[in-house]
């Protein structure tokens, strides 16, 4: 599977939901998540993310973004169709501890 990692927080461009053959993004309020079970794998949104936030999870250290996402996955809304991101989305591209002082 794939997974959507710390620094779509406070990003959220929402270009991934665009390309994914199986709709399996889930919208959050401030970043969204990939449903581990429904991800076939496809890889096409890894390089659609301009916050570079994508990832397989066979990519070491990402175990604890694979449970946040499932863990949300299973409680956000799904989302099919791109949305107007933040305004300040790229200014928060790269800020670090996203999680700890952004997440909500
Ligand atoms: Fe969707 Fe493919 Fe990305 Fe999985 S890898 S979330 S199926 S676009
Ligand atoms: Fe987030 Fe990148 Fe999608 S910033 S919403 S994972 S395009």
């Amino acid at each position: 599977t794939y997974v959507v990692l710390e620094n779509c927080i406070a990003c959220k461009h929402m270009d991934c939901v665009e390309v994914c053959p199986v709709d399996c993004f889930y919208e959050g309020e401030n970043m969204l998540v990939i449903h581990p079970d429904e991800c076939i794998d496809c890889g096409v949104c890894e390089p659609e993310c301009p916050a570079d936030a994508i990832r397989p999870d066979t990519e070491p250290d990402v175990e604890q973004w694979v449970e946040m996402n499932r863990k949300y996955a299973e409680i956000w809304p799904v989302i099919t169709q791109i949305g107007v991101p933040p305004e300040n989305a790229k200014e928060m591209d790269g800020v670090p501890n996203k999680f700890e002082t952004l997440f909500s």
